[in-house]
């Protein structure tokens, strides 16, 4: 019988990948035939990827762009959504063209379409693949019924510096994590092979290493080593790739002194050849003409460099369009160069079911239905609550009583243009929940105290630089005095306060960089104002990225780290507040002490000389502890865990054997709960250098009050493994630690040998 099930099962695999072969062989023929009727112009057309904004009315059009569209010489847009905008667009494209080959319609979904999520790094610390994977599904189900039909999406850059802007939108330090995220949302973006005209084409960015910039600004030089690159940072996009990733986008940043979009090495040797990545390569946002200011050349000769490393789509630039066809007539770049990366656009139209239907995502009835639906809006509430981490909780400040009287302060506290967050892409402010809306709603109006206490950001330089690009802040009426006195006296009547304070949303994001990343000054002002009043205060943060919280840390009762919550922000930390919901977030990047210790990661190596207390030569700082503020995979709950000793099931494996490592948890607080169990392991000798810890395992369980669970792990010699100085994947024999508990630093030890 068994024996039965096997052939058979043989016989359906053998007969889906025929089908898949056959599918392949069609595109092929078909792509074939259509690029034969192709002038070199109208190849080099489809390599052009075009902003075109639009406004109620439509696209907004230059006769150029509608000149070019006219002329074959745009392959996709992006910025424009809608089914109507994008109809007019593809109405050119197909019916005033010669060959009418359809658009592609791209855009930043970054968290959410319509309804925003989290921001990613918010998302990541849920620790919840699934249910990222289901903010991806949805808002690439809500893009889609707006027309579009690919969206820049997973942003994977490992980062270590919270200084950096970007860390806002990926999954934080770990590759492990990374990985699993960036999988989780390629799966949610794209389905499966586009069978459904809801799933879109994902793009993975910014290959690579974009988030090691140099002293965390934006844009900066990047210089690794390639065990580091292998070891370290790569493992997010490799897990995109073989999650089935349609497109890579190309980083703004050098690797080995060539900008990545120049980068040969890095597109045709890792991405092609080791990786066989088959998908299409984009450019970032005019990433070949900004190599004329890295110094690669001129307008020309950055083309070349360009199409020659293997990119087939030039974001905005033009470059391509602008010198194609004179680089392959002079020969320096080849007609088959061209052809190769015109055939990768036309692939990835063919399998949306472009040339079946190039309006298979227009479809204003399902625009009507899709669009910030009961089950989107619940779903950006579940995984608000699921990002937020609890860091601190002093006395069980929270959850909070609803009979107490509770003082609301700050300027966030009825905000609702930054609670989405930067990159909220086609999500309107206007449509989120405010914190104080939330409360209004739950308890109705007048139940609790309020006072603004400050303006979100006071420093006229800032606020210049972030109302120059679109930041909104706006001053009170009152000084910054009376703003606090007033704030003061509305706390002196409370029983406790809750503040509610972070970073503007543009504080964040692409070209955000901050030297300082504490809350600014007048927040802090603020802060040290209510404190002084004795009331117990609890800090509700806003913010997108790490903060440095040693005062608050020192000062408030308890600290919720929010994030930009997303549509439904202010309903999911209310449930949060009054206990309704019990947090359990985990951080996905660590909270340093100071700006002085990045970049810190817990995943760094012991040199030569740890740190000891009672040695003087050893690697430390003299004013600051090495540790971190809160480590990575910190998060409390309201209610505690207890974790028992390790057990493992052999003492030495083989490179064959399975080890168990199981753990007993218990609930024993006074709330259900929900933990997020991590294991990591420690390598003890190596042919190179071995990190202290390495996440390598995690699950998150649920227990109610009073409840406990084994929880077993399997490990095999495949999680021991690491890129050797030959940069081949090996494990070595030796004696090896394994670790689980609450977070990083917080964990049970047992020791096992690889023989
Ligand atoms: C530049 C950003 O680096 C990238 O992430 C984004 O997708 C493009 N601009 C397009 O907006």
């Amino acid at each position: 019988m068994l024996r039965k099930l096997s052939t058979l099962a043989l016989l359906a695999s053998c007969l889906v990948s025929q089908a898949q072969l056959d599918k392949e062989v069609k595109m092929n023929q078909f792509i074939t035939i259509l690029m034969q009727k192709m002038t070199l112009e109208e190849k080099i057309g489809q390599l052009n990827l075009t902003s075109v904004g639009f406004d109620v009315t439509g696209p907004i059009l230059s006769q150029g762009v509608e000149e070019k569209i006219k002329k074959g010489l745009v392959g996709g847009v992006f910025n424009t959504y809608t089914p109507v905008a994008v109809r007019k667009l593809q109405d050119i494209a197909v019916n005033e063209t010669r060959l009418k080959i359809p658009l592609l319609f791209g855009y930043d979904v970054i968290h959410g379409h319509r309804t925003i999520f989290p921001i990613p790094l918010g998302l990541s610390a849920s620790w919840d693949p699934a249910l990222v994977q289901r903010t991806a599904r949805a808002a690439g189900d809500e893009a889609a019924a707006d027309g579009l039909n690919w969206v820049f999406s997973p942003m994977v850059d490992i980062a270590r510096d919270p200084r950096w802007g970007r860390v806002s939108e990926g999954a934080g330090e770990d590759p492990y994590l990374g990985a699993q995220m960036a999988r989780a949302m390629v799966k949610g973006y794209q389905g499966d092979n586009f069978i459904l005209d809801n799933t879109v084409l994902a793009c993975v960015k910014h290959f690579a290493l974009y988030g090691a910039g140099e002293a965390g600004r934006d844009y900066n030089t990047v210089d690794m080593s390639r065990l580091r690159m292998y070891n370290e940072y790569l493992a997010p996009y490799k897990a995109a790739i073989d999650a089935g990733v349609a497109t890579v986008m190309t980083s703004f940043n050098e690797i080995d002194g060539v900008p990545a979009t120049a980068n040969k090495w890095l597109l045709k040797d890792l991405l092609r050849k080791q990786w066989r990545f088959n998908g299409l390569i984009v450019t970032d946002y005019t990433a070949v003409n900004e190599m004329i200011a890295h110094g690669m050349g001129d307008a020309k000769k950055v083309g070349e460099l360009a199409l020659n490393a293997g990119n087939e789509m030039d974001m905005v630039g033009e470059i391509f369009l602008n010198n194609g066809v004179d680089l392959v007539k002079s020969g320096r770049v080849s007609q088959a160069t061209i052809d190769a990366a015109c055939r990768n656009v036309l692939e990835a139209k063919y399998k949306l079911g472009l040339f079946d239907d190039p309006y298979r995502y227009v479809n204003e009835a399902r625009n009507k239905t899709a669009i910030m639906n009961e089950a989107k809006l619940a779903l950006s509430k579940e995984a608000a609550i699921k990002s937020m981490v609890l860091l601190k909780n002093a006395n069980q400040a929270l959850p909070l009583n609803a009979a107490k009287k509770i003082a609301f302060i700050g300027p966030l506290v009825k905000d609702h243009r930054n609670l989405i967050g930067n990159w909220s892409g086609a999500g309107d402010w206007k449509k989120a929940v405010s914190l104080w809306a939330a409360l209004e709603q739950k308890f109705g109006a007048d139940k609790f105290l309020y006072a603004k206490g400050c303006n979100l950001v006071d420093d006229p330089a800032l606020r210049k630089r972030l109302n120059d690009h679109d930041g909104q802040i706006v001053l009170d009426e009152k000084t910054p005095e009376q703003l606090i006195a007033d704030a003061v006296q509305t706390a002196q009547q409370a029983d406790v306060v809750v503040a509610v304070l972070g970073e503007a949303f543009g504080m964040t994001g692409e070209a955000a960089s901050r030297s300082m990343i504490g809350l600014l000054d007048n927040q802090l002002d603020l802060l040290k104002a209510l404190k002084k009043t004795g009331k117990p205060i609890v800090l509700v943060l806003m913010n997108g990225r790490p903060l440095t919280l040693s005062w608050e840390n020192e000062n408030v009762e308890a600290i919720l780290e929010t994030w930009f919550a997303g549509t439904q922000g202010g309903a999911a930390i209310a449930d949060v507040l009054f206990g309704e919901a019990n947090p359990s977030g985990k951080l996905s990047m660590t909270f340093p002490r100071n700006v002085g210790q990045v970049p810190i990661y817990y995943n760094a190596k012991n040199t030569g000389r740890p740190f000891d207390e009672n040695q003087k030569y050893t690697s430390k700082y003299l004013d600051v502890p090495n540790t971190p503020l809160y480590p990575f995979g910190h998060g409390l709950s309201y209610t505690t865990f207890n974790y028992d000793d390790i057990k493992l099931s052999k003492a030495t494996i083989t490179a064959t054997d399975k080890l168990q490592v199981s753990v007993h948890v218990a609930n024993t607080g006074n709330y259900d709960g929900v933990e997020t169990v991590q294991l990591y392991i420690r390598d003890m000798v190596g042919s190179i250098t071995r990190p202290v810890k390495e996440l390598k395992r995690f699950e998150k369980v649920s227990l109610k009050k009073g409840e406990s669970k084994d929880l077993s792990f399997t490990l095999t010699v495949e999680d021991l493994k690491f890129f050797n100085a030959d940069l081949k994947w090996v494990a070595e024999p030796g004696d090896f630690k394994v670790f689980v508990g609450t977070n990083s630093q917080n964990v049970k030890e047992a020791s096992f040998s690889l023989k």
